[in-house]
């Protein structure tokens, strides 16, 4: 287990440059497979969740080279074999197996997917999107088997009752291949689901309509090989946004979509940063006095539940009373208990975590309990005088490629060490 050493205090100042996103390219993987020959994905995310998918598709009997930021993948030698829980629990984005291999296969059976602690992750959009595309679904022992009647799909029109980013996704994959029309109503609008879109188009599908909340997939009988390059990871483009702000930094957020983060860049006008939007970066300015403002977040193009971890942190230090609500994940909340370690004022009321902010905080030992609770902290460590200690990087690394360099970068006095095993910290 490592642990990082934060000597915070100091403001980031410099460039960042951002990686591919992490939650396109565990779509975009599993959604390679539908091709009848080689798809080529770059500007791949060097980090976890992708290393354990190439785990997942050698397992699965695909052939992938996999160096950098570069994958081939080539599903032709497949078989419909069963994956039972094992790698795919490591990784919450297994579940696009189910819709990549339904639609390759006309059969999916593969265990549940793990994924980050937020509470109860429900997959039972999935699962209605498959059964609507006249597919039957058994839960055997944690191990999904879903199959379509008749050996295929047929197209459906499908309502999803919540904003589901994976529900979206999954059943864009499974009807890419179907026999007819799919209609999403109430379909998610995030990028990332443009992105797996693009792919597919390229590959030969027929969708219209991604980033809009109705998407129409009109199924085809096969899908080539073709190169595609992952749009920029948003999320951890607003990560380094924030921390800039809350270390009074001035920091280049380079390689952005800023459409992409127009609510992170009001909200941090809000509370009161600097931001200036340039073609293909950001540049946030800190100002040293920071005012409470409230978050709700919301399904793209709204503020993403994702920042709402780290935008706490920012909040902590602003002057007043702030409420942060998360109204897509009910207990997102794992790191209040541990920015209070560090002297913030913060209670969690129901899906909302209410900040007494103005405080200084102090350096402490702390633990990440998932990735953009890894992210809140070593904001927090950055934006302290004094020595902070995060244990729990095993969250952080499976979605921020390289973040201890790219803070170096920056200019943070930070330290990732080994730690013997005796002394892992449970909490
Ligand atoms: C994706 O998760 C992201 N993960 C999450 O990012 C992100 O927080 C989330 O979308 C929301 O934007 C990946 O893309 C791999 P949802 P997903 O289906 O698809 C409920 C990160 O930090 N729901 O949009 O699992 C669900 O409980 C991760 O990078 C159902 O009730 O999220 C949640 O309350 C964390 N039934 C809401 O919908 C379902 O079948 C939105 O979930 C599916 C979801």
């Amino acid at each position: 287990m490592d642990k990082l050493i934060i000597n915070g205090g100091k403001p980031l100042l410099g460039t960042v440059g951002i990686s591919g996103a992490k939650n396109s390219a565990v779509a975009l993987i599993p959604a390679a497979l539908l091709a009848d020959g080689p798809v080529v994905i770059e500007n791949l995310p060097r980090i976890q969740d992708v290393a354990i998918y190439y785990e997942l598709l050698k397992e699965l009997g695909a052939d992938v080279l996999f160096e950098d930021d570069w994958m081939e993948i080539d599903g032709r030698p497949m078989k419909p074999i069963v994956m039972p829980n094992g790698r795919v629990k490591k990784l919450r984005a297994s579940y696009y197996l189910w819709g990549a291999l339904l639609a390759k296969f006309g059969e999916a059976h593969v265990g549940l997917p793990g994924g980050c602690d937020l509470g109860p992750r429900p997959t039972d959009l999935h699962m209605k999107g498959f059964e609507a595309l006249g597919a039957t679904v058994e839960n055997k022992n944690g191990v999904m088997s879903i199959r379509a009647r008749n050996g295929r799909l047929k197209g459906a029109r499908i309502y999803l009752d919540l904003v589901s980013v994976g529900a979206t996704i999954n059943i864009m994959l499974a009807a890419s291949k179907a026999e007819g029309v799919t209609i999403i109503e109430n379909a998610a609008r995030e990028p990332e689901i443009v992105d797996v879109a693009t792919l597919l188009n390229n590959m030969g599908a027929d969708i219209k309509g991604a980033g809009t909340d109705m998407i129409r997939i009109s199924g085809v009988d096969r899908l080539h090989g073709c190169r595609h390059t992952i749009i920029p990871d948003r999320i951890e483009a607003g990560t380094y946004m924030i921390a800039a702000a809350a270390t009074n930094g001035n920091v280049l957020v380079e390689n952005v979509i800023p459409k992409h983060l127009e609510a992170v860049s009001a909200k941090l006008r809000e509370i009161g940063a600097e931001v200036r939007e340039l073609d293909d970066a950001i540049q946030v300015i800190g100002r040293g006095r920071y005012r409470a403002s409230d978050v709700k977040t919301s399904p793209y193009p709204g503020f993403p539940t994702d920042l709402q971890q780290p935008i706490t942190t920012l909040l902590a230090l602003a002057q007043g009373c702030s409420i942060v609500t998360d109204n897509i994940y009910s207990s997102r909340f794992r790191h209040v208990e541990e920015l209070r370690r560090m002297g913030a004022s913060i209670k969690v009321e129901g899906r909302s975590a209410v900040i007494e902010g103005g405080r200084k905080l102090n350096g402490g030992k702390v633990v990440a309990s998932d990735l953009r609770a890894g992210a809140a902290l070593f904001i927090a460590g950055l934006a302290t005088e004094g020595t902070t200690e995060l244990e729990g990087l095993e969250h952080i690394d499976r979605g921020y490629e390289n973040f201890v360099g790219k803070l170096q970068k920056l200019g943070a006095d930070i330290q990732r060490i080994s730690l013997p095993q005796s002394e892992h910290h449970q909490r």
